[in-house]
């Protein structure tokens, strides 16, 4: 492969697809070509004007449409990425067909989620699992990279309101729910991080075909709290979840959506539902479950990498250096 890879990434507008463009704009050895595929009614989104004046070739790509045209675009393209809404991964099928026609040599889905268990636990996370089986059945080259829970989305509300425009809407409720004791662990990445670890791993001939996970540190969220009070100087109100509350919350959730099907709302609840109770509850999202489930650990093959530590994130946080993310929900 030459020293510049040309990379076709669907969902760069995204906030996974952005810190993954700002990764391989970034990257000198290798140099990235890229290409966002990002659908027709998008051309003209701000944030892909923005990429555009970055480098970034936009085109529009309809994946629901005929495949020849998408054959078309992939032509030359050495990496293919999704970073895709989890709404849209049935999207992800006629992709890796025009991937597998037009000769890519690695194709990385949209997973870059928390270590789950492949059934059973999140809906999304099957649908992740059977295009992994779809992307297997074509022999298409592939990596499927899972990341840690974004520290974006582990920041509590603080009493004050202050750091409330950095919060999703969902998260901006009194009480930070902590699952069981408080203690369960779970591995915690940085968004900007998550980009340059599959930067890393795209260029990597040792992650062909593999599963890969990536993730900062190792956090409790009674140790998210401690480092949240001790920066900011506020008590937080701790609420602790039990087993039974989050289980009785994913059913009250599924109930919720079975009556609603088009309801974004409810989708959003039940899939935050179902995750808590994977990551807060069963404590699924550990480098030892990935292990056991197969993935190579990005703390082996990059011992390297420098990272963004949660407690510098949130030390950003309250110089007011940072945004927020899915501020626009
Ligand atoms: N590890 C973690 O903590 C974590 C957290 C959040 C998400 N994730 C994972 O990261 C991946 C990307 O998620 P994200 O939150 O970054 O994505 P996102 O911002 O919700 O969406 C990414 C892009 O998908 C494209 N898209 C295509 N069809 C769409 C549809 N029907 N509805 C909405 N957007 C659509 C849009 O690009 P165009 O408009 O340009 O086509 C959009 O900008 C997912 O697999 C998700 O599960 C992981």
């Amino acid at each position: 492969m030459s020293t510049t890879m040309k990379v076709a990434i669907v969902g760069a507008s995204g906030d996974t697809g952005q810190s993954i463009v700002n990764a391989l704009l970034s990257s000198s050895t290798p140099k990235f070509e890229i290409t966002a595929l990002t659908r027709p009614q998008s051309l003209n989104k701000p944030t892909n004007l923005a990429l555009q004046s970055r480098g970034v070739r936009i085109v529009p790509a309809d994946l629901r449409g005929p495949i020849a045209p998408l054959i078309t675009l992939l032509q030359d393209i050495d990496i293919v990425i999704s970073a895709i809404h989890f709404n849209a991964l049935a999207d992800e099928t006629p992709l890796a067909d025009a991937a597998k026609a037009a000769g890519v040599k690695r194709f990385v889905q949209s997973a870059l989620m928390i270590i789950i268990p492949p059934r059973g636990v999140v809906d999304f996370r099957e649908k992740k699992e059977e295009n992994l089986h779809y992307i297997q059945k074509l022999r298409l080259p592939y990596t499927y990279i899972d990341a840690g829970w974004w520290h974006q989305l582990s920041l509590p509300r603080l009493p004050s309101g202050r750091v409330d425009h950095l919060l999703p809407p969902a998260a901006q409720h009194d009480g930070f729910p902590l699952g069981r004791d408080g203690n369960v662990p779970t591995a915690l990445a940085d968004l900007r991080d998550v980009g340059r670890y599959v930067a890393r791993i795209i260029a990597d001939p040792r992650t062909l075909n593999r599963r890969v996970h990536v993730y900062n540190e190792v956090y409790t969220l009674n140790r998210v709290c401690e480092v949240v009070e001790r920066v900011s100087g506020e008590k937080l109100e701790r609420r602790y979840v039990s087993r039974a509350e989050a289980r009785d919350a994913v059913d009250k959730a599924r109930m919720r959506l079975a009556h609603s099907p088009g309801d974004t709302g409810a989708l959003l609840a039940h899939v935050a539902a179902q995750l808590f109770y994977s990551w807060g509850i069963r404590g699924d999202n550990t480098p030892e479950n990935a292990e056991y489930l197969g993935y190579l650990s990005g703390k082996d093959l990059y011992p390297d990498f420098e990272y963004v530590s949660f407690e510098e994130y949130i030390r950003e946080v309250h110089r007011g250096e940072v945004e927020g993310v899915y501020q626009s929900r």
